[in-house]
């Protein structure tokens, strides 16, 4: 187990019914004035929206509403708000929503203290240390960005999506109310159910070797996801399933599944490269939903790079899978292995295709033409290689956008 740093300083309140706690939880911050920051209207429709600013009320507290994040959060919405945020001369920032809605309110809330443009955190890359306090109620388990140390911003103009990581912009307080989460079409359950075991399996596969105990907790994450997404596909209102799913979507990405897996004790385990190579597919095509975007491109990913591990990805077979270990006397062996290796990760995007997420690249329109574009961002965000499971050329890239069309 390598050593490590494990900050995760977010009050989680997490049941039936808590939405309406947001107000007494948010008071007990000292949050006297907060920016209520939403998306593009499901929190108006479900009424979800109206319980929390009926629960502020009850509690004293003032704000000011800026809505219309949209998924994959643009800069331009960061910017408007963050000058809204500064004229009403805000305390805190509260997010209601999901990743996007999220990481444009953490975007804020390190943007308000700053005197220039926000977007030079995420392309200067200056340190973040100061921002507004920031709490939430989440609506959408998926991008765990309510305890995560990650923000994510799009820039249109320049066909970028960059993230910028930091432990003083994690959310002090995640309202976590399942039920909230029953409105959610299947699409968006699936695509976030996709996106958290990419969290895991993003850590699990990180270069390092076996850490048992943190590995059975990141594959413990991944079997309770495999049980709870049907059940949550096949009856909406499935109260324990959407609580599993809520909370697994939180622990794997608060940092929990990657212990003693990293190769600096502050850094975050793994390297990021399905990921990487799907950022820049919802940077150039805002409609792609980040999940549905990994579940085409993780194990396109997963394909080209298991050579480099293959003990790795039979212990996932293995644990994940229930797929037999292979008897070092097996003959012929590189063949079971591939065989064993095959199977698992089958299995993985069979689940996905099975949630009703997509299988190729082309079920979003793109085509080979797509790929220079997103090569060239890609190259200039990550440089000539990125990766640590198996270091990525941008020949590799290529090869497995090519392979997932
Ligand atoms: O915008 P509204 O109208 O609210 O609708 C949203 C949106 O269309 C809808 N929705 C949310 N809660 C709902 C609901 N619809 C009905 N009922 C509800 N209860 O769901 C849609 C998706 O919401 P979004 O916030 O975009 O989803 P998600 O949580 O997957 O966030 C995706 C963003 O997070 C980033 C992604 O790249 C993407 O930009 N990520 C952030 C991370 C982080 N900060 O740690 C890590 C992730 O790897 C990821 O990159
Ligand atoms: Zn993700």
């Amino acid at each position: 187990m390598n050593d490590f740093v494990y900050h995760s300083p977010t009050k989680f309140v997490f049941g039936r019914g808590y939405c309406d706690r947001i107000g007494a939880e948010a008071a007990a911050l000292g949050l006297a004035n907060v920016l209520v920051v939403y998306g593009q209207g499901s929190v108006v429709r479900t009424g979800t929206l109206a319980r929390v600013l009926a629960s502020l009320d009850e509690a004293g507290i003032s704000y000011v509403e800026a809505g219309g994040a949209r998924p994959n959060p643009e800069v331009t919405f960061v910017r408007e708000t963050i000058a809204l945020a500064r004229t009403h001369k805000v305390d805190g920032i509260l997010a209601v929503g999901g990743g996007s809605t999220i990481d444009a309110a953490k975007a804020v809330s390190f943007g308000v203290p700053y005197e220039g443009d926000v977007w030079d955190f995420f392309d200067k890359h200056l340190p973040i240390e100061r921002c507004l306090p920031l709490a939430v109620v989440l609506t959408i388990p998926a991008a765990g960005s309510e305890g995560s140390g990650s923000c994510v911003i799009s820039n249109d103009a320049q066909n970028r999506k960059l993230g910028v990581s930091g432990d003083v912009f994690r959310p002090r307080l995640a309202i976590m109310d399942p039920e909230l989460t029953f409105t959610l079409p299947p699409y968006q359950t699936a695509a976030g159910v996709t996106d958290m075991i990419a969290h895991v399996c993003e850590r699990y596969f990180s270069g390092v070797g076996a850490v048992p105990l943190t590995d059975s907790i990141a594959c413990g994450i991944i079997r309770s996801l495999l049980d709870a997404a049907p059940k949550a596909l096949a009856a909406a209102d499935d109260y324990d399933a959407r609580a599993t799913i809520m909370w697994a979507g939180t622990l794997a990405h608060n940092d929990l599944a990657g212990c003693g897996r990293s190769l600096s004790p502050t850094a975050r385990a793994g390297g990021w490269e399905s990921h990487a190579i799907e950022h820049e597919l919802s940077a150039h095509h805002p409609e792609v939903a980040h999940g549905a975007g990994l579940a085409v491109l993780m194990p396109a990913w997963m394909r080209y790079v298991w050579h480099a591990d293959p003990q790795r990805f039979l212990d996932f077979a293995r644990d994940v899978f229930d797929i037999e270990p292979v008897d070092e006397d097996v003959e012929p062996h590189d063949e079971a292995v591939s065989d064993a290796v095959t199977a698992a990760i089958d299995e993985l995007q069979a689940f996905f295709a099975g949630m009703g997420m997509p299988t190729r690249l082309r079920e979003f329109g793109i085509t080979e033409d797509d790929l220079d574009p997103m090569l060239q961002t890609l190259q200039l965000n990550k440089g000539a290689t990125f990766g640590a499971f198996m270091p990525l050329t941008m020949d590799d890239a290529r090869a497995i956008y090519e392979q997932a069309l």
